[in-house]
C-alpha cells in the first residue's frame, strides 16, 4: 500500500489572512440580551454569566472574568448602551447597583421602581461607611472589624495623600476596637474621631504608650477624618446609616451629583462605595451588574481605584460584573504620576475587565488604544471614524464584533441626556 505523504504547509499569520480573507471567530451565540446588529450580520447578544465555561454543558467558554469597560468620547451613547443592558438584564432577574455621578439614571430607577438615594450635603440622607450591612451575619465579626480598619486607613491615607505610618495604623485599629467594645452596636466615623483625639489609658498602655503620645501621632489621621463629620461635609457619612434599603430589590442607585464637583469627591466615593461593598458582597447576594459611571473622575483617587481593582478581581467570586465607563483611555493612564500606585491600579482594573466596549477614540488616542488594547490594524483604523451608535465589542481573547447598539421605542426615556439641550 502507498502511503501519501503532504508535508505540512507553514505560513505566516499575514500570508495567512490573504489566503482566507473573509474568515472571522464564531458569534458568541445568541444566549444574553440583545444588544444591537452585528455588522458581520445578524444580531449581537451578551451576558458575561452565559459566555462564562461550564463543564456540565461542555461549553468551554469566550471569557474568564465578567467584567466590562466601555469607553468613548463624550456623548457616543456609553451611558445609554449601559442604560439599555441593565434594563434588558432586569429582565432576567440581575440586580443592580449603580453609582451615578452625574444623577442621570433617575428615570432607569424610576423604571425599576425603585427611588435613587441622593447623597448630598445637608440632604438627610446618612450613609454610615461602618455599616457591615446585611452581610453582617455571614461574614463574621473578625471580617467586619477587618473591613473596617482598611476602609479607616484608606479614608484617612487618601485625605493626606500619603500611606500611614505604623503608629498611625496602630492608633486606627486601638480607636476602632475602643469603639466596637460592646456587641450588637455599630461604629461611626464620629465615635472614632473622638476615640483618636482622646484615646484610652488602656489602649495606650496595650502599646507600651501613653495617651498622650497615642493623641499625637495619630492626630493627623483624627482631624483628616473630623473633615467627614464637620462643615459641608457633615450629616452624610457621619453617624447611623438612616435610609431603608431594599437589598433584594432589582436595583441600588447611589446618585452623587451634588457631591460630584467637590474637593472631598474621592473621600466621599470611598465611603459610598464601601457602604456599597457591604451590600453587594453578600454570598446570596445573586448575580448582580455594579456600574461605576464617569470612572475617569475618580480613578485618581487612591482609595476608590483600589476599591474598584479589589471588586474586580472578586467579581467571578462573587458572581459580579463591574462595568467601568470612561473617556479616552489615557484616562487610565492620567490616573496619577507615571509609576505611581494609580497606574498600577488602573492598569490592573485594565487587566481584569475582559470585555472591553470602545466607542469612538480620537485619532491621538488610538497610539495608547493599541497598546493597552492590543488592537489590531484594521480595528485600530477603525475607531476615529465609527458612527456615533457603532461601538467595537472585543470580548475575551478570540472574539471582536462591530456592534451597531439598538434602541427599543420604550427605552428613550431611560436615556435621554439630551433633553436640556433640546429645550
Ligand atoms: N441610537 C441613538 N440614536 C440617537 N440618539 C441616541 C442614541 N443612543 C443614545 N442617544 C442619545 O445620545 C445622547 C448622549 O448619550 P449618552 O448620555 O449615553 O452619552 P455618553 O457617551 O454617556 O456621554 P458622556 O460622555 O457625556 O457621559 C443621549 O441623549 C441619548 O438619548
Ligand atoms: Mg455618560
Amino acid at each position: 500500500m502507498v502511503k501519501l505523504r503532504v508535508p505540512a504547509h507553514r505560513c505566516s499569520t499575514a500570508n495567512l489572512r490573504a489566503a482566507y480573507p473573509f474568515l472571522s471567530a464564531g458569534g458568541l451565540g445568541g444566549n444574553g440580551v440583545y444588544i444591537g446588529s452585528d455588522r458581520l450580520g445578524g444580531s449581537f447578544s451578551y451576558d458575561p454569566w452565559e459566555l462564562y465555561p461550564d463543564r456540565r454543558r461542555g461549553y468551554a467558554g469566550a471569557l474568564t472574568g465578567p467584567n466590562m469597560l466601555v469607553a468613548g468620547q463624550v456623548g457616543r451613547r456609553k451611558s445609554s448602551l449601559v442604560k439599555t443592558y441593565c434594563w434588558r438584564q432586569h429582565v432576567f432577574g440581575r440586580k443592580l447597583a449603580i453609582l451615578d455621578p452625574k444623577g442621570e439614571y433617575g428615570p432607569l430607577a424610576a423604571a425599576l421602581g425603585v427611588e435613587p438615594i441622593r447623597v448630598a450635603p445637608g440632604g438627610g440622607v446618612r450613609l454610615n461607611p461602618l455599616d457591615p450591612g446585611p452581610g453582617a451575619a455571614d461574614l463574621g465579626e473578625r471580617e467586619v472589624r477587618r473591613r473596617q480598619l482598611v476602609l479607616l486607613q484608606a479614608l484617612a491615607s487618601a485625605s493626606l495623600s500619603r500611606p500611614l505610618g505604623s503608629e498611625e495604623r496602630t492608633a486606627c485599629d486601638l480607636a476602632l476596637r475602643a469603639v466596637n467594645q460592646g456587641a450588637g452596636r455599630v461604629a461611626t466615623l464620629v465615635e472614632v474621631v473622638d476615640a483618636l483625639l482622646s484615646p484610652s489609658t488602656s489602649a495606650a498602655t496595650s502599646v507600651r504608650t501613653t495617651s498622650t503620645k497615642l493623641a499625637q501621632a495619630s492626630r493627623d489621621v483624627a482631624l483628616e477624618l473630623r473633615r467627614l463629620c464637620e462643615g459641608d461635609l457633615q450629616g452624610m457619612f457621619d453617624g447611623p446609616t438612616n435610609v431603608e434599603i431594599d437589598w433584594d430589590g432589582p436595583a441600588v442607585v447611589l446618585d452623587l451629583l451634588e457631591v460630584f464637583n467637590s474637593e472631598a469627591l474621592g473621600l466621599l466615593m470611598t465611603c459610598a462605595t464601601s457602604w456599597l461593598q457591604s451590600a453587594i458582597a453578600r454570598p446570596a447576594g445573586g448575580k448582580r451588574i455594579v456600574v461605576v459611571d464617569e470612572a475617569w473622575a475618580v480613578l485618581a483617587n487612591l482609595g476608590v481605584a483600589r476599591w474598584l481593582q479589589a471588586l474586580a478581581k472578586l467579581a467571578r467570586q462573587w458572581g459580579l460584573q463591574l462595568v467601568v465607563v470612561i473617556h479616552r483611555l489615557g484616562d487610565l493612564l492620567a490616573a496619577g504620576e507615571e509609576g505611581s500606585q494609580q497606574i498600577r491600579l488602573a492598569q490592573g482594573l485594565l487587566a481584569d475587565t475582559e470585555t472591553r466596549v470602545i466607542y469612538g477614540q480620537p485619532p491621538d488616542e488610538i497610539g495608547r488604544a493599541v497598546e493597552l488594547l492590543g488592537l489590531s490594524e484594521t480595528e485600530a483604523r477603525l475607531l476615529p471614524n465609527l458612527e456615533p451608535s457603532a461601538g467595537l465589542w472585543k470580548v475575551g481573547p478570540h472574539h471582536t464584533h462591530l456592534v451597531d447598539h439598538r434602541v427599543g421605542e420604550d427605552e428613550w426615556d431611560i436615556i435621554d441626556t439630551d433633553a436640556r439641550m433640546r429645550r
